[in-house]
């Protein structure tokens, strides 16, 4: 069922056809100025190395086919993100994928990684939208891009509680402690980021949170973290119930929420 809802959502486009729309100097000032450009086309990059490479160990035909086209999808995102990139005159170094050394721990890492993010992503996207950041043109065209990772984060908790099931108590053991260490790097690499940004220092190494940084540094950590569990339930609500949702992250930020109180502490 997780593959046959991630085939059929499938959407066909192909970034090299996309006419970017003419921009404001003044939104051209703005995007040239974030900072993450090179990380984002790298950590997209590697994304559909990681992903390329569980596809072609995966020996089920059909969770094959549906990380196959999760893998086409991270390279096209690559491309998509590249094709603003020049739109906007912006040059970044030749980015390099890191290359994956074991196909399971790679899309372990990658599919935690993005469920921890694309929470975050996704209420920021939103908040850029409503603010004016992006202008609507820059919205319309990405909004797909943000779809497809909702879309990769549902698959990848069923295709996580469907591989732990089919191993044996000892294998199933190891395989959730590799996921639970997988999203405690996660969790610590974005920690140290927060900190270094609280500091002052753009880390540049992390999009998410320097997007955060860049968009508005007036919004309130409440509101952030309220947009972001609103999108994040919006952006799952389309797929059938019965799928499992990513429940960590919303659960921890729920947490923090309520152990704020009422207060507006900006970040
Ligand atoms: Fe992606
Ligand atoms: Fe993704």
């Amino acid at each position: 069922m997780f593959c046959r809802e991630f085939t059929s959502t499938f959407r066909n486009y192909d970034p090299r056809s996309i006419r970017w729309p003419w921009l404001h100097e003044e939104t051209l000032a703005r995007l040239r100025a974030l900072p993450f450009w090179a990380q984002a086309v790298k950590t997209e990059r590697t994304a559909g190395a990681r992903v390329r490479l569980m596809a072609d160990v995966e020996r089920d035909p059909l969770v094959r086919e549906a990380i196959a086209m999760q893998a086409f999808e991270e390279t096209r995102h690559a491309a998509l993100l590249e094709g603003l990139i020049e739109h906007c005159g912006i040059t970044v170094p030749e980015p390099s994928a890191d290359q994956p050394r074991n196909a399971e721990w790679g899309f372990i890492r990658m599919g935690s990684g993005e469920v921890f993010d694309s929470f975050f992503a996704f209420g920021l996207f939103k908040i850029a939208a409503d603010t004016g950041f992006f202008p609507p043109e820059l919205i319309q065209i990405f909004d797909p891009f943000i779809e497809e990772e909702a879309r990769h984060i549902l698959f990848f908790v069923n295709w996580a509680a469907w591989r732990g099931r089919n191993l044996s108590p000892g294998a199933r053991a190891w395989f959730e402690l590799r996921r639970a260490s997988a999203m405690a790097i996660q969790a610590m690499g974005r920690m140290e980021t927060a900190i270094n940004l609280s500091r002052g220092a753009g880390a540049g190494e992390d999009f998410v949170m320097d997007a955060h940084d860049a968009i508005d540094k007036s919004i309130t950590l409440r509101r952030l973290a309220e947009t972001c569990l609103v999108e994040t339930e919006r952006r799952l609500a389309p797929y059938d119930e019965r799928l499992l949702r990513p429940t960590l992250v919303p659960r921890l930020v729920r947490l923090a929420l309520r152990s704020m109180g009422n207060g507006g502490a900006t970040m």
